[in-house]
């Protein structure tokens, strides 16, 4: 499978209608567990006047929730043209245009003309990316101090749930895949970066996981 013919179809996946109740549903109810549990933990560690890059960040809901805890500045880059249409409606609405930046694309193809931040997050990003090692390597090399990603616990249901939800895209032939990256060598990858964890809670199909940049930075 080609990156390209995935990202191509993540557009397809990620649309406009699935963007829009994705917001709809936040407005309503606030960010999902996951994403709360995420955000709790990042603002732990201290948001005033940093700059957040949240990748795949979908509708904003990070971004969103951080402002209001007076985060600086945020970039968010997504490879859906809809979600990020989508948030940047949102982000006007509340007067932040003048604190975001958006970038349409894959990251690993955009990284290097994207600029470092305070705090990185991909939230249920590299579950959708077949090559998570390089998606991981590259955006380690983006932060300055906070790394928090959720990705998905690896346990009976998300393994039946994942493989439907992939033969659901074979039969649409599409070239979207979803994927259960091995916990250890995520954690490995990102500790090998002189990250060091300082927390980790789960939900029953996800896992939500903040490191801190240590004083040695062996990776960058
Ligand atoms: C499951 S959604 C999660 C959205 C949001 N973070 C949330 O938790 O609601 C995954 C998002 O990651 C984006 N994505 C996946 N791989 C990406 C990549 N390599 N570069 C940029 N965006 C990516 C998709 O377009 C999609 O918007």
């Amino acid at each position: 499978m080609t990156c390209c013919g995935h990202c191509r179809d993540a557009n397809d996946f990620f649309n406009t209608s699935t963007a829009r109740s994705d917001l709809k549903r936040y407005l309503r109810r606030g960010p999902d567990k996951q994403t709360r549990l995420l955000v709790h933990s990042i603002r732990s560690s201290g948001v005033t006047d940093k700059t957040l890059l949240d990748i795949g960040g979908g509708i904003g809901a990070i971004q969103l929730e951080l402002f209001s805890n007076g985060l600086s500045k945020s970039v968010n880059v997504d490879a859906s043209l809809a979600y990020q249409s989508v948030s940047k409606e949102e982000v006007n609405k509340r007067g932040l245009a003048n604190k975001t930046a958006y970038y349409y694309g894959d990251f690993t193809t955009l990284s290097s003309s994207l600029p470092h931040a305070d705090i990185v997050t991909l939230d249920k990003v590299i579950c959708c990316y077949p090559n998570m090692e390089k998606l991981l390597r590259l955006s380690l090399k983006k932060v300055d101090t906070i790394y928090g990603l959720v990705y998905p616990r690896v346990n009976p249901f998300t393994k039946i749930g994942f493989w439907l939800i992939n033969f659901w895209f074979r039969i649409r032939k599409s070239e979207f895949r979803t994927y259960l990256h091995p916990p250890a060598l995520v954690n490995e990858i990102i500790s090998s970066h002189g990250f060091r964890q300082i927390s980790y809670q789960k939900t029953l199909l996800w896992q939500v996981a903040v490191y801190e940049r240590g004083n040695c930075t062996p990776g960058r």
